[in-house]
């Protein structure tokens, strides 16, 4: 027998059917509820609603399971990169050789943005935040491919297999130009022979007319951040992504959406605001100790702890703890910043206060010291974050395109404000 929910209001039962997901994850199916009860569900913080089916990504927060298209993240981080667990999360299916190098070839003809779009960096200050040029320049790349950016998802899906190549690789080049431009250093353009990650270094440090090779652990360091927040289902900026894609906006303008949601530091921001939390705490002498008190109380929080959905631990932080120390050895670093680290995730973890709220260390309590060590500047880090999370943005925007019955998303409301009233002129206010 099918499964259903019963909803009892004001004694009048009414049923609504139960969708059962491929991992056993249940949900009622209210989509009927106001047309058939004038009630809706009030859900703020969306911590009980589910906004779509998605097939791209699962994620077991109790049981701290992370799986893009059905690979653990684990087995992908040890056996994958960041290029082809992006094909994966994009198109589904590991590729074969042939895809994989199909795909790497157009990752490389995309590489470089229009040569107009430097004259934008011109009109930015020196100072401006990697991620507001970022997100500007991402959605102005469909001013210079309107092909991209029909507003019609029939129309954009056509060109998918290229917008998707264009977002993931100049997603890339613009990144590295942001902190070029913020240095007053010249722009590095995209080498053919290099690999991704390669060459979003090569783009970020190389000087010119010197060879640059980078150490094989930094590229295999940031092939493993970019791997490690490739998608992450229905976050706060995959959401917006979804949220923006719905109205038939191009896949640039939605992706463009999401570097905006990503940039807050509950969010993406997050990476930063550790370490600038860890460097306060150094600089005040404290082991750690004083601030978890303070967390404790209420004054402050613990950046990169807690999760909404992982109520266990988070994968990727474990994965990423155990880089740290391998990338930070061999490259001789010595970081007193992680041993803070180490000391505050250890007390916290035996601390009833972090214990009893489930409260564990996130991918990103780890990933600026990684990135510290690898010469990323602490206002890159989000932006390093936003090139990792394009895959997602990408298969999640292809999602609600291509969706045979897709509606705009458009929650509800309860009204808390004046009830009707009566207009006052204004002398007589
Ligand atoms: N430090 C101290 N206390 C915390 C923390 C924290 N980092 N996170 C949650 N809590 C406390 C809350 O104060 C609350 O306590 P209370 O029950 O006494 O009121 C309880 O734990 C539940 O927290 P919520 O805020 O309800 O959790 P929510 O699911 O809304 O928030 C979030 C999740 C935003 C990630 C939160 O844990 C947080 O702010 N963490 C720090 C920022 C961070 O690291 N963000 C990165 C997230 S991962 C990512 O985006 C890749």
């Amino acid at each position: 027998m099918a499964k259903e929910a019963r909803i009892i209001i004001e004694e009048k039962e009414y049923k609504f059917p139960v969708i059962t997901g491929a991992e056993g994850e249940k949900a009622i199916d209210t989509r009927a509820l106001r047309a058939e009860t004038g009630y809706i569900t009030y859900d703020e913080g969306y911590g009980n609603t589910g906004s779509c089916q998605s097939d791209v990504t699962f994620i077991d927060g109790e049981k701290g399971i992370l799986r893009y298209r059905g690979y653990p993240i684990e087995e992908l981080a040890e056996k994958s990169d960041f290029v082809e667990t992006a094909y994966l999360i994009i198109y589904g299916e590991l590729p074969t050789e042939a895809q994989l190098k199909g795909f790497s070839a157009r990752l490389t003809r995309h590489a470089a943005v229009p040569v107009n779009m430097e004259h934008f960096f011109e009109g930015y200050p020196a100072h401006s935040h990697p991620m507001a040029i970022l997100s500007g320049l991402m959605n102005s790349l469909t001013c210079f491919y309107p092909e991209y950016a029909a507003n019609n998802h029939k129309e954009d899906l056509q060109n998918f297999d290229e917008v998707a190549a264009a977002a993931l690789s100049k997603v890339r080049t613009i990144a590295a130009m942001s902190y070029r431009m913020s240095q007053g250093l010249p722009y590095i353009y995209p080498r053919r022979d290099l690999a991704y990650a390669d060459n979003f270094l090569h783009m970020m440090f190389t000087e010119p007319y010197a060879k640059f090779v980078p150490p094989p652990e930094v590229s295999k360091a940031l092939n493993l951040i970019l791997l490690l927040h490739a998608d992450h289902e229905q976050n706060c900026s995959t959401s917006t992504v979804r949220m923006v894609a719905s109205s038939e906006a191009n896949m640039l303008a939605s992706v463009a959406a999401g570097i905006c949601a990503l940039w807050g530091p509950l969010h993406g921001g997050a990476n930063m605001a550790v370490i600038k939390m860890l460097e306060a705490i150094h600089a005040e002498g404290d082991d750690g100790s004083t601030f978890i008190n303070e967390v404790k109380s209420g004054e402050k929080r613990l950046m990169g702890f807690g999760h909404r959905v992982y109520k266990n631990y988070d994968p990727r932080a474990k994965i990423i703890a155990r880089a740290c120390e391998t990338v930070l050895e061999s490259l001789g670093v010595e970081d007193p910043l992680l041993d803070i680290a180490r000391h505050l995730e250890k007390v916290a973890l035996e601390d009833e206060y972090f214990v009893s709220r489930k409260l564990y260390p996130n991918v990103d309590f780890y990933s600026g010291i990684i990135m510290r060590a690898i010469g990323i500047p602490m206002n890159m880090f989000t932006v390093m974050f936003a090139i990792g999370r394009m895959p997602g943005w990408i298969a999640n925007w292809k999602e609600v395109a291509s969706h045979p019955n897709g509606r705009i998303y458009r929650p509800r409301q309860v009204y808390v404000g004046e009830t009707t009233r009566t207009f006052v002129p204004r002398d007589k206010r």
